[in-house]
């Protein structure tokens, strides 16, 4: 039985309020739609690749990947082969790229199922010998580094990697359908950087047209990129956080970019109790009450991807935002309502809100990150799959490619 399943499991005993999840990441498929439209206006002509690894930043890829080709997009993005192949075993037959592999990657079962796959350097002899075994040419995208340091051939061996490339495409053995690189500070755009890493990626993309290659799509720009710097669109843009309706600039709300938070992560105070003045409040006792107060529990803890950092960040009940109090714990947090009475007895079972769309002035995944000390990226992706995903606004018919 899955996590959601047993969240859905029903005694015959309950009552109807059974029906009511203990706690959930609600996914709204129509903010993800509405966040791709937004997308593929910007980067028109260039086309939208939805960029789906890692469970779609914790979203759920099948379900994403579906809405977004829904949408518009006309590609899907992945890090990891294995997370390729899950896609296609959903059924969906976009055209999908896997760009981070190791020795161990299962390059026979990627070019078998045609997914494209991003080649650095070493990969090339390795799926060029899946596509022997598979009596198939594979699909790859020639990734060169233009400055971040992490995967793709250096300017300096480009050429040699082109050269080698554009061999085996003559042998009949693959097919050069990309050219790509990923940029470090897109995010940030007022540094020099991304001029750089544009001339670089020009340059490469110069030296593989005079070696004859013609690819399908050249392909730099992820959702910052892709907001701020329609040069840098090429054919195609590969846009992740954006889908999710998440903002990548420091200072600017989703709101202000025009896009939804998808995702809403909210379970029920579990138990609240009146305490006195100088009540100590989990491990390390390193919070205590003002004064006579209210406390009250929420059922989500490290174990369910809130970092154990982030003391401080809100919860919203009834209407108002409350900061975590004391150590977050591997199952669960506090908050301190800072009131006793009458309101005390309607706290327990009240839905808690750790972080939404924020358009009622509830929390954000924004919320989240700044009192981590991380990015909103981490905040939805390390939501646990002990958090059932609860997916609105399916549109089965729409999404069905
Ligand atoms: C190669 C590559 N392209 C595109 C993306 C999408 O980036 P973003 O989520 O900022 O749109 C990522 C994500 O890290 C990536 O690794």
């Amino acid at each position: 039985m899955t996590y959601e399943a047993a969240a859905r499991f029903e005694p015959t005993t309950k009552s109807a309020s059974a029906t009511v999840l203990e706690r959930s990441a609600v996914i709204d498929l129509d903010a993800v739609r509405h966040n791709v439209r937004q997308f593929v206006a910007v980067a028109s002509p260039a086309s939208v690749m939805a960029v789906v690894k890692a469970d779609a930043y914790g979203h759920g890829a099948i379900q994403v990947a579906r809405a977004a080709l829904g949408a518009g997009a006309r590609w899907l993005g992945v890090a990891h082969i294995s997370e390729a192949l899950v896609l296609r075993a959903a059924g969906i037959d976009a055209p999908m790229l896997a760009w981070l592999h190791t020795t161990e990657s299962n390059f026979q079962a990627a070019v078998a199922a045609g997914v494209d796959v991003g080649i650095s350097g070493w990969e090339l002899d390795a799926v060029v010998a899946a596509a022997r075994e598979q009596e198939r040419p594979a699909r790859i995208h020639l990734k060169v580094d233009t400055g971040l340091g992490r995967n793709g051939s250096t300017i300096t061996q480009w050429d040699q990697l082109v050269g080698q490339a554009m061999e085996y495409q003559d042998e009949g053995l693959l097919r050069v359908v990309g050219i790509f690189s990923h940029l470090a500070v897109a995010d940030e755009p007022h540094r020099p950087e991304t001029d750089e890493q544009l001339a670089v990626f020009r340059e490469a993309i110069a030296v593989a047209e005079d070696a004859g290659v013609d690819t399908e799509v050249r392909h730099l720009a992820n959702t910052p990129a892709t907001l701020s710097r329609p040069d840098a669109h090429f054919d195609l843009v590969r846009v992740g956080l954006g889908l999710y309706g998440l903002s990548p600039f420091e200072g600017q709300s989703s709101a202000e970019l025009g896009l939804r938070p998808a995702m809403t992560v909210r379970t029920l105070v579990s138990n609240c109790k009146r305490v006195p003045e100088g009540q100590g409040v989990s491990y390390g006792l390193n919070y205590r009450t003002s004064g006579e107060s209210t406390l009250g529990l929420i059922p989500l803890g490290y174990a369910d991807g809130v970092p154990r950092i982030a003391t401080g960040g809100p919860v919203r009940v009834n209407g108002v935002n409350y900061p975590v109090v004391g150590r977050i714990a591997m199952d669960q947090m506090v908050i301190d309502f800072g009131i006793v009475g009458a309101d005390e007895p309607s706290l327990l079972g009240a839905e808690a809100v750790m972080f939404g769309d924020g358009a009622d002035g509830g929390p954000t995944a924004d919320d989240w990150a700044a009192a981590a000390g991380t990015n909103n990226y981490e905040i939805v992706t390390r939501i646990s799959p002990r958090v059932p995903r609860i997916y609105v606004n399916e549109t089965p018919e729409a999404d069905a490619r």
